[in-house]
């Protein structure tokens, strides 16, 4: 038994903020009909092609475990199937652009009418205001979520992130939101609409930001390293660099081999609770008595004397050996893991983190599994479907439709 068994979605996502939340849905048990339309499917399926004629990894590690039915919900036969699919499914989700759903001829009091069970889910770049209309990528909401304000460094241009907080972060909020109305349903018996923005999404995951936003008007950030070189903040939250952004102050530091290897860095945190020992590690044992170096508040205009100190001791240990001296003293520290490492590394392979697919087009490729793990609710990584692979099996079998029917309606072209 899956959490999620007996629970349909009407998958009408594509690229991959919608594809995210619903691959999850899929992961934990729920039966996830991917709508695409006919000869075209997601336009993932076609964008950045490795193997000429076969899915994209971008599609594929976007839509395991789902089925794929293409239907023209365009065509008046494809928009009387939807209708159908509409009554017997539990939730639809859609990212497509605003409006689109309601020009199909499914308007949230369509699908009511047609089902009030029916959960409809729903990403936007923007929630209502003056961008509500706005087609919105990724890197659109990092910089309207504020992500991109603040990340990067003080002397640079804002930055975008390479995790994809505006898509697939947006679809985990979706997710979330999915199976609380699905519990709510339980007690009310109705559904509801479930909307999450992807600027909304980004700016939650800033929350730290807009906090040091509203510390700000107290006086300098102290333990921001701008603070210690003696430049002055100005309005707004600035960029910090690789600073912690926490109450521990941090850096990312080279290690062995960092003039050769782009990744032979850590990241090192000078916890307060364990600094004596930071010191004895880094051959810097007077520090501990001394009133510059001995307490949090001391430190942190010298931060940057205290991390070039670390980080002459971090060049000559590898990362790996970094971190084998640091965390039996429970020194925070982190390797700077590349892809590659990611791929290769053993324990990840063991915990379904990373997983090897077989793919009929494509042969077997890596992705990353499921990264909620539950105890009761196991997930088997499967394929993603091929397009149109059971528009005939779901006709049939979560429809009811005969086999001359099926066949009457792949001719007609609304399949
Ligand atoms: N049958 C018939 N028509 C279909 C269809 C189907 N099965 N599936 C999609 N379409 C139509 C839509 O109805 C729409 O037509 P319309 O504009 O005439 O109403 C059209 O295809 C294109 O949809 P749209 O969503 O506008 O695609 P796009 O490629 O132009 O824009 C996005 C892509 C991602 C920018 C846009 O969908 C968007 O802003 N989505 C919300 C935010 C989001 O999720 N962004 C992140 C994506 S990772």
């Amino acid at each position: 038994m899956k959490a999620l068994d007996g629970v349909k979605i009407l998958d009408f996502t594509h690229v991959q903020s919608g594809p995210t939340c619903t691959q999850l849905l899929a992961w934990l048990g729920a039966d996830v009909i991917k709508v695409e339309r006919p000869g075209a499917g997601d336009a993932t399926r076609k964008q950045l092609v490795d193997k000429p004629g076969a899915d994209s990894l971008y599609f594929t590690m976007l839509n395991h475990n789902k089925r794929s039915l293409t239907l023209n919900a365009k065509h008046e036969s494809g928009r009387q199937i939807l209708e159908r699919l509409v009554k017997t499914c539990d939730v639809l989700v859609e990212n497509f652009a605003p409006g689109a759903l309601d020009r199909m001829g499914f308007t949230w009091e369509r699908i009511q009418e047609l089902n009030p069970r029916m959960i409809l889910a729903s990403v936007k770049g923007f929630g209502p205001g003056p961008y509500s209309d706005c087609k919105v990528y990724e890197n659109v909401a990092q910089c309207a979520g504020g992500a991109a304000s603040t990340t990067g460094f003080l002397d640079g241009p804002p930055l975008v992130t390479g995790a994809q907080i505006g898509d697939s972060g947006t679809g985990l909020h979706l997710a979330l939101g999915i199976v609380t109305a699905l519990f709510q349903r339980e007690k009310s018996g109705r559904g509801q609409k479930v909307f999450a923005p992807m600027q909304d999404g980004v700016l939650n995951l800033c929350r730290v930001k807009l906090r040091d936003q509203q510390r700000l008007a107290a006086g300098p950030l102290a333990e921001y390293s701008q603070h210690g070189r003696g430049i002055a903040f100005g309005d707004a939250t600035p960029r910090s660099g690789n600073d912690s952004g926490g109450g521990q102050p941090g850096r990312i530091l080279k290690c062995k081999g960092w003039e050769t290897d782009p990744n032979a860095y850590t990241y090192f945190i000078t916890q307060a609770a364990v600094w004596e020992s930071v010191c004895d590690v880094i051959g810097k044992p007077e520090w501990k008595n001394d009133p510059d170096y001995a307490t949090p508040a001391a430190r942190l205009p010298r931060l940057d004397q205290i991390f070039d100190a670390i980080e002459q001791w971090t060049c000559t240990q590898t990362k790996f050996e970094v971190m084998d001296i640091c965390n039996p003293l429970n020194i925070p520290v982190g390797p700077i893991l590349s892809m590659k490492e990611l791929a290769e590394e053993p324990s990840l392979r063991e915990t379904g983190t990373i997983v090897e697919v077989d793919h009929p087009e494509r042969g077997p490729y890596l992705t990353v599994g499921c990264p909620i793990k539950l105890s009761d609710s196991e997930v088997e990584v499967a394929r993603s479907p091929l397009l149109g692979e059971h528009t005939a099996e779901i006709l049939r079998d979560v429809l009811g439709y005969s086999d001359d029917e099926v066949v009457a309606m792949l001719e007609s072209g609304a399949v």
